[in-house]
């Protein structure tokens, strides 16, 4: 089942997840719609507050990327109760974009490289470094989790420019090609 996709300026974007126990939730069910979602519409990560369940979980699917990010092509994965452990000091630049942010998009510095703690749908744990683009994928996705958005990371004078772009969106003055909630 597709699912609506939350926009920027609900507040379940905002709020700080609760950790996901074993047999709350019907992951089977929920995993497959949110990898549905994310294909429908063209993305490569969706986390649970964009769907407005506030918990932490998070997909990740690389096989868009394939022709820019070789590497992300069988990156397919659900990441429950993720803790990020280590960042590099080494920083990367990339121009990220968000499914809940339609039509914005902007360069972030993070860390190159991090490891993640992070069980599996049967509630085991993995512990998984990842570096370059992977590594920025799960740190978007991480950060929907703790109730941050791409944009709060940007320079000042780059938040000024989206600003209204920001304010449109919360508005509801938004055209996307996929199905959303405003
Ligand atoms: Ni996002």
């Amino acid at each position: 089942m597709i699912l609506p996709i939350y926009l920027y300026g609900k507040a379940e974007l905002r709020k700080p997840t609760e950790p996901v126990s074993e047999g709350e939730l019907n992951l089977s069910e929920l995993t497959d719609n949110m990898f549905e979602t994310l294909t429908v519409a063209e993305g490569c990560g969706l986390a649970a507050p964009q769907i407005g369940l506030s918990k932490r979980i998070f997909v990740v699917d690389g096989s868009e990327l394939g022709d820019d990010y070789p590497e992300c092509k069988d990156f397919k994965q659900v990441f429950i109760n993720p803790e990020i452990i280590e960042e590099s000091d080494e920083k990367a630049t990339y121009s990220e974009g968000c499914l809940s942010l339609p039509g914005i998009s902007e360069n972030v510095v993070r860390p190159k490289t991090i490891t993640i703690r992070y069980q599996d749908t049967d509630f085991n744990w993995h512990e998984d470094t990842y570096t370059d683009f992977k590594a920025r994928i799960v740190q978007h996705e991480y950060d929907h989790l703790e109730g941050h958005v791409f944009t709060d990371r940007i320079s000042p004078i780059r938040k000024q420019f989206v600003k209204s772009k920001l304010a449109a969106i919360a508005k509801g003055k938004t055209v996307s090609r996929y199905k959303y909630k405003k």
